[in-house]
């Protein structure tokens, strides 16, 4: 019970802070055009609905384009040491399954692109130019880990939209300061993600717990981070990449096939609907989260100690 309420305090909290720098974004990006108090309002107004999918709204997105990656890190919760075979996410179906849930939607406030490192993942500029022909989507996050300097002008150019924001992982091996100088210098818009700790999700094997540990795990998690890959949209990365590894058994039940032809946009919007609703999902037997299980860990410790890649 009281680590329940612990959850849900701390959702709360990072809720309120999602709607702080939602709030805070869309101000920054309006006043030159309207009145500061008029645009605060407007603000609150629109991402009051955001938390409602009802409304077309949503909230948040993760795009994983690789499983490549310069780290190693024990606890990844993308699951990516578990990849024998490191590659890229195939762009035709990041594509369509982007553009099918883009016609899902009315609006969405963060996509993050990562991986993976996704300035490792060759199919980086195509994401993007995809994510920024819509304008429904508000921001673009690219999460890295800060260990790779983007060096495609092309790609460099597409950081410096006004809509993309490189969100750098702080860990305490690697010097992100090399891309923090870069990011400065070609005027493209970053913050650090100073992390003290990391939480444990478990080692993925299977831990048979019953339906009513399950639901009370699942509503303690109140995980947002919902997560495409390939072309299926999940509740969480656990499941995606669970799902895409073969340590979850794939299961229809909890996820949407963005790619299935048979189905119309409304029959997709209203499974989202209902996935949004499910009590619990298969992963979660998979995953220490949300139960006392998941202790604190120390940030991106790394499985053999060789950083690659490091420039
Ligand atoms: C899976 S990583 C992918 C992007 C990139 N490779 C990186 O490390 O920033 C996405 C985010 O998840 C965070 N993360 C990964 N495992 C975590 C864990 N066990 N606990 C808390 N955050 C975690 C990382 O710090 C990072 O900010
Ligand atoms: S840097 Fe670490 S956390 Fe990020 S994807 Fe690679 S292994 Fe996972
Ligand atoms: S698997 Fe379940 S408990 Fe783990 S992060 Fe996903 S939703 Fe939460």
């Amino acid at each position: 019970m009281r680590s329940y309420l612990l959850y849900k305090i701390t959702h709360i909290f990072h809720r309120l802070g999602f709607y702080y720098y939602s709030v805070k974004f869309y101000v920054q990006d309006n006043k030159e055009n309207n009145n500061i108090i008029l645009c605060f309002f407007k603000a609150v107004f629109r991402y009051l609905k955001i938390f409602n999918y009802k409304y077309g709204y949503y909230e948040y997105l993760e795009i994983p384009i690789t499983t490549k990656c310069s780290l190693r890190c024990k606890h990844c919760s993308n699951l990516i040491p578990f990849y024998k075979k490191q590659s890229d996410y195939e762009i035709s179906v990041l594509e369509k399954s982007i553009k099918e849930f883009l016609k899902c939607i009315n609006n969405i406030v963060f996509v993050r692109v990562l991986g993976g490192e996704p300035f490792l993942g060759g199919n980086i500029i195509r994401v993007l130019q995809i994510l920024l022909k819509s304008d429904k989507i508000q921001r673009i996050e690219v999460v890295t880990n800060g260990t790779i300097i983007p060096k495609d002008k092309k790609l460099i150019k597409l950081l410096k939209n006004p809509r993309v924001v490189i969100s750098i992982s702080q860990y305490p091996f690697v010097n992100y300061h090399k891309l923090e100088e870069f990011l400065i210098k070609e005027e493209i818009k970053y913050h650090i993600d100073k992390m003290t700790f990391w939480l444990d999700f478990g080692d993925a094997k299977k831990q048979n717990k019953t339906v009513k540990q399950l639901a009370r795990q699942y509503r303690n998690c109140n995980q947002i981070c919902r997560s495409l890959v390939n072309g299926q949209f999940h509740l969480c990365p656990r499941s995606s990449h669970g799902t895409d590894l073969g340590i979850v058994k794939d299961n229809e039940d909890d996820y949407l096939d963005l790619l299935d032809s048979t189905m119309t946009i409304e029959e997709k919007r209203n499974r989202i609907n209902q996935l949004l609703k499910k009590k619990y999902i298969k992963a979660c037997d998979h995953c220490y989260f949300g139960t006392r299980l998941a202790k604190k860990v120390p940030v991106a410790e790394q499985i053999n100690k060789k950083v690659k890649n490091q420039k």
